[in-house]
């Protein structure tokens, strides 16, 4: 937009007249203020007059960032104008020219940037809450049901009532405890914390795991119907797949409307296809996407959703991990209808079992057992010790050093659950010292870990012959592990504590 010395206008592009929303004709002679209503971004002020220094200086100015409500609708739209003084041919200033220049889309694109990196350190923090909540979550577990058992045993002597209410009330604690439980389990599935990690896996708990985590935006909108029939285990790391299932899932929850629960269904079905492909198919009764969507909504940061709902990664993220397990996503979808996902993913190669937690029958040894238990959590220690101490003699110590020197003194232990990540010595540190000691006991130690570990202690982790329990340790689980590793000597134990 050209001007004279007063900041009429005299001159209009095109592309002015359609940011504006102002001809030519109309805006001729008229004020700038009055076809180009700015205002400043951080202060609301309206900016009317743009060109009064720059004739006085003579100098450009800008670019400087406003807003522009456009007249026509009452559109708001970022823009960035620059004003330069017009001279004649003998340098004498006769006006200005303002440039515009339409910032809107690049600005909403940086605001979602900045979501997506704080939606990145979510992960970050969820790895972080799993593993501080699961220490404390462990002795809370192991003593409930200490003391479930001792006062059941009381009970069946006396006949207080007092007694049973309870049993009733650490029921209930136990309960809720197992809920964040499932939680702690659910968040470390969906943490970037750990690396990459591919195994022969049944898609059917993975779905259970991501339903859980989406519950709540499902069950506001939608009845959930699941046919999980039985398919064939697929090569793919679970909290990958499990995000994959979520993003579709919440999607699927974000594509109906709250409040008519009953009236919308969100579907979760699995089945074979013709090439023998494991097939994952998530549908919804929502709105549909438009066909001109359609080709879009793989790309990254492509969203219709307001900020701060949507950023537009969801389905880029979905294609990638798909992709690269060599499988395909495809959509089904009709306007006001609904939008069906479809995932299928290459079936793993039947020569691998997958790992399977079997209970061996715990045939116990009564006190003859001498279990070492080494974690610098001493309120582990002890519910530890409570719970196992009827089958075992449990010796509980809080320093690695000093179980070493113990050791070394001559002490005798049958087996060791030993924390992984200790402050003074770490598990890892305190297995390499003992290997060279006695490397018979070394193999007969259990490493407990909480979650969220570092590159060397998942390595550490990956090695063969270590045997690790994930805490909350589930102690049915511990012991039965610990009477076959005595009976013997090499079984290779499944992780004691991912129970269900
Ligand atoms: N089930 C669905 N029904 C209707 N539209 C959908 C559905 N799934 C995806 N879309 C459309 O595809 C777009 C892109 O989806 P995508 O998951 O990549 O991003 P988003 O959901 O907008 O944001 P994010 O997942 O990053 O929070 C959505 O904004 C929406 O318009
Ligand atoms: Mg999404």
């Amino acid at each position: 937009i050209a001007t004279d010395l007063t900041g009429h206008i005299v001159r209009m592009n095109p592309a002015a007249e359609s940011l504006t929303g102002w001809p030519f004709c109309d805006a001729r002679n008229r004020h700038l203020r009055e076809v180009l209503a700015l205002r400043d971004k951080l202060t609301n002020e309206p900016v009317d007059d743009l060109v009064t220094r720059v004739v006085r200086e003579g100098k450009v100015e800008g670019p400087s960032s406003h807003r522009l409500s456009v007249s026509n609708g009452g559109e708001e739209r970022s823009i960035a104008d620059t004003v330069a003084p017009i001279r004649d041919s003998t340098g004498r200033i006769t006006g200005c020219v303002v440039v515009l220049r339409d910032t809107t889309e690049i600005c909403k694109m940086e605001s979602r940037l900045v979501f997506a990196e704080r939606m990145a350190s979510v992960g970050t923090l969820a790895a972080g809450v799993a593993h501080e909540i699961n220490n404390p979550l462990a002795y809370v577990l192991a003593n409930v049901d200490f003391a479930m058992v001792e006062l059941q045993s009381a009970l069946a002597g006396s006949r207080a009532n007092k007694l049973e209410e309870i049993v009733e009330a650490l029921q209930e604690a136990r309960h809720g405890a197992d809920r964040v439980r499932r939680i702690v389990r659910d968040l470390k599935t969906f943490s970037r914390a750990e690396a990459d990690k591919r195994e022969i896996v049944d898609v059917g708990p993975i779905i259970e795991s991501s339903i859980n985590m989406a519950w709540n935006e499902i069950r506001h909108r939608a009845r959930l119907v699941k046919e999980l029939s039985s398919v064939a285990p697929v090569d793919a790391d679970p909290s990958r797949l499990g995000q994959v299932i979520l993003n579709l899932l919440v999607n699927a929850a974000q594509a109906i409307p709250l409040g008519r629960a009953d009236l919308n269904e969100i579907r979760v079905a699995t089945r074979s296809d013709a090439l023998g492909r494991v097939v994952i198919e998530v549908s919804d009764s929502g709105c549909g996407i438009p066909q001109h969507v359609l080709s879009r909504i793989f790309d990254p940061f492509f969203t219709t959703k307001p900020i701060g709902e949507g950023t537009g990664l969801g389905l880029a993220i979905c294609q990638g991990i798909v992709g690269g397990l060599g499988g395909e996503i495809t959509v089904d979808t009709a306007e006001g209808k609904g939008t069906t996902f479809r995932i299928a993913l290459p079936a793993a190669r039947q020569n691998v079992i997958p790992s399977a937690v079997s209970e061996p029958a715990a045939k116990l040894s009564r006190c003859t057992t001498r279990l070492l238990v080494l974690d610098d959590e001493v309120m582990i220690g002890k519910a530890m010790r409570r719970a196992l101490g009827g089958s075992f003699e449990v010796t509980v110590l809080d320093c690695p050093k000093t179980a070493l020197a113990r050791i070394i003194g001559g002490e005798r232990f049958d087996v060791i659950v030993c924390d992984l990540m200790m402050p003074v010595m770490t598990g890892m540190e305190f297995h390499a010292a003992l290997s060279s000691f006695d490397p018979d006991l070394a193999r007969r130690t259990i490493f407990a870990t909480g979650g969220a570990f570092t590159a060397a202690a998942q390595a550490f982790l990956e090695r063969e012959g270590i045997l690790r329990a994930d805490k909350p340790i589930n102690i049915k689980m511990l012991r039965a592990s610990i009477s076959s590793l005595l009976g013997e000597t090499d079984v290779v134990l499944a992780p004691v504590g991912v129970g269900h």
